[in-house]
């Protein structure tokens, strides 16, 4: 056993230990800060994370408290940052827990590594053993939970639950020491040796392959020399040899203490042939290794083994209290363990408590096993072909819309997608782009001009010829209100088109809607205001969003799938300029990219572009 100096060679953790753990185990890591703080310890036993793939900060509990513990990408790393930890939890996968080992056995700084994983080839195995005797460090494992020190210390998973932790007395130390090769197993001896003594001292589970990297007798010498073991428990089982050692040891007089022993697997006589129990080594090859041999030969060399695993408590018992009565030590006092709050996952599930979400939504769920649109499979979506029509009909508008309007939606975002690079937007993400900003910036940039004289006249369009058609106002009261009030008609109005001049786009509209739309009341009133303000100026013609605006209150209407009150929302709710923004990213996208083709030197204005004026000045 590893000797730092510090610490008698038999102990191998206390109440300041601290671990490094290699791998990423939330669970664990948590586990083991609450056996912490249940235990009252003064500093959480977790000095560090090992992540390979993410160094930073991992947000764990002390009690209600956040602790932040710090995560390194490399082992080397985060041992020159903890040279007080001596324990090594190893997380790592059968594949490269040899690796980890081996490193780990290099650092002199690990008095302890405990290899969780399963499945480590033997050859690999035996390889870490003679590593680890050669320089003294003690080797937990593989394939073990690890193991336990009362009021101290405890590595990884092992004890179970926080509940089975509080409930077996785990949380100070009692004078029973043990050791198994079970994980699961040494849960159970917790919990048997909390009722029939004062409890547990420290637990070792050695893991259940054949060649483990620390056996019983290891553990056992310990215990024979810690003073505060008053008793020793060995659970012993089918397989190898290892128990004899524990024999030679009792009859050679190394072992005073009392110990309490039981070989599980007795039952592998009743059946004909060798029997394969759950651990890799739990069979036995020769009559030496079956469990009843061994439960003889501890009994002949003094230990107190029971006639079975029946009466393997009652034996406990009656040993520990020979020696309370023979007065060999005064059984441990119980402590209350301060609570620790339930983590608010599993309140909820528990139906304790309940908290008001931070938001709500009820577009997308992905919840289940497949991602739903507005309730409908996505595989439902592309196999029924919606295409993007059809998602925006799920996504902005939470319904199955017609196919005809499906198709209207995507003709919007093919004939407003772009309108060449002298259009507001298009000329700031080329500014942008050949200023060297980014894909996000530049076509960001372009988007943020869109507004009432750009691009985003739509729910204007909408909102205003919306009322009109409700109330049942003329064309001619609208357009005389709207320049009493001194505002633009919204949808009206382009700088380049004209009556001569006809924007293509809107004709294509016009003439989808009247091939394909079941009524066009909203459309038909915009063509009247249009009416009206082309015989003033020949550039006030119905533009490209106010035709969009129009035929989507007449496709909302058409559908039959709105009431009036949702039209009324839709209208006014500020979100139809949505169909401009989208379709305009494809074409400023665009831009982004023939810019940075082209390689466009740096964007500067050229002066005489440019107008000067001296400033005002005001004679007093
Ligand atoms: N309704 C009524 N009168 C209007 C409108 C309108 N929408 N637009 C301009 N006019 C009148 C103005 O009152 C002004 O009249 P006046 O000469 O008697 O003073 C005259 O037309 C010129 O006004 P400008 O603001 O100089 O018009 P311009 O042609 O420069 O602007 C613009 C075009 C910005 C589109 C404008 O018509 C407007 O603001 N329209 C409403 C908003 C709109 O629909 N924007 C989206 C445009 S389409 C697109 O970006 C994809
Ligand atoms: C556009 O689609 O960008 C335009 O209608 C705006 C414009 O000024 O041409």
């Amino acid at each position: 056993m590893a000797d730092t100096g510090f610490a008698p060679s038999w102990l191998l953790f206390d109440r300041s230990t601290r671990a490094i753990i290699y791998g990423y185990q939330a669970q664990a890591v948590q586990g083991m800060l609450d056996f912490d703080y249940v235990c009252r310890r003064d500093r959480p036993s977790v000095a560090c994370i090992v992540n390979p793939t993410r160094g930073g900060t991992h947000l764990a509990f002390w009690g209600s408290r956040p602790l932040p513990v710090p995560m390194y990408q490399s082992l080397a790393e985060a041992v020159a940052r903890h040279p007080e930890a001596s324990v090594l939890v190893n997380f790592a996968s059968a594949r490269s827990a040899y690796g980890v080992t081996a490193e780990a056995l290099a650092h002199p700084c690990f008095r302890v590594v405990a290899v969780i994983a399963e499945g480590v080839p033997e050859r690999r195995s035996r390889e870490l053993i003679a590593m680890a005797r050669e320089r003294g460090t003690t080797l937990i494992g593989p394939a073990t939970v690890g193991g336990i020190k009362a009021g101290a210390f405890k590595i990884g998973n092992a004890g179970g639950t926080l509940e089975n932790i509080v409930e077996s007395r785990l949380c100070r130390p009692g004078h029973v020491a043990y050791v198994s090769r079970s994980g699961g197993l040494s849960n159970e001896l917790n919990n048997i040796i909390a009722r029939n003594t004062d409890g547990v001292y420290e637990g070792i589970a050695l893991g259940g392959d054949r060649h483990a990297g620390s056996t019983y007798i290891d553990h056992i010498l310990r215990y024979e020399r810690d003073p505060e073991v008053a008793m020793i428990v060995l659970l012993g089982e089918i397989g190898g040899t290892d128990e004899y050692e524990v024999a030679d040891a009792l009859r050679a007089g190394r072992i005073t203490k009392p110990l309490v022993a039981w070989c599980i697997g007795t039952s592998a006589g009743l059946f004909s042939a060798g029997v394969q129990f759950g651990h890799a080594g739990a069979r036995a090859d020769a009559q030496r290794e079956t469990a009843r041999a061994k439960n003889e030969a501890l009994r002949a060399a003094g230990a107190v083994v029971p006639a079975s695993f029946e009466d393997f408590d009652r034996s406990i018992a009656e040993t520990y209290c020979r020696l309370v009565a023979a007065g060999k030590f005064a059984p441990a006092a119980d402590v209350q363990p301060p609570p620790i709050p339930m983590d608010f996952g599993a309140a909820v599930r528990a139906g304790v408590v309940r908290r008001a979400p931070a938001f709500v939504s009820s577009i997308a769920d992905d919840r289940g096993e497949e991602l739903a649109y507005a309730g409908l499979p996505i595989s439902e979506v592309i196999e029924r072909g919606l295409g993007v029509g059809g998602v925006i009909g799920l996504l902005w508008f939470k319904r199955e819309l017609p196919a005809w309007a499906c198709r209207f939606i995507e003709l919007v975002l093919q004939v407003a997608a772009d309108h060449g690079p002298a259009v507001s937007g298009a000329h700031n993400t080329i500014v942008a782009a050949r200023a060297g900003k980014d894909i996000v910036s530049s076509v960001a940039s372009g988007l943020l001009t869109v507004g009432p004289r750009f691009g985003g006249a739509i729910e204007g369009a909408a909102s205003v010829f919306r009322r009109a058609v409700k109330d049942g106002q003329p064309a001619g009261e609208l357009v005389a209100a709207m320049r009493a009030k001194g505002e633009p008609i919204p949808g009206i109005g382009h700088l380049a088109k004209s009556v001569t001049n006809p924007d293509r786009r809107v004709e294509l509209l016009k003439s989808f809607s009247a091939q394909h739309f079941p009524a066009t009341p909203h459309l038909e009133y915009a063509l009247a205001v249009e009416r009206l303000t082309t015989a003033k100026r020949d550039n006030l013609i119905l533009n490209v969003d106010g035709c969009i605006g129009a035929l989507f209150l007449d496709l909302l209407q058409s559908s039959g799938l709105f009431c009036a009150a949702e039209i009324d929302e839709v209208a006014d709710g500020g979100m139809l300029n949505g169909l401009f923004l989208l379709s305009r990213t494809i074409g400023l996208i665009g831009h982004f990219m023939d810019q940075r083709r082209l390689r466009a030197p740096l964007y500067r204005h050229p002066w005489d572009d440019i107008a000067y004026l001296a400033p005002d000045r005001h004679e007093p």
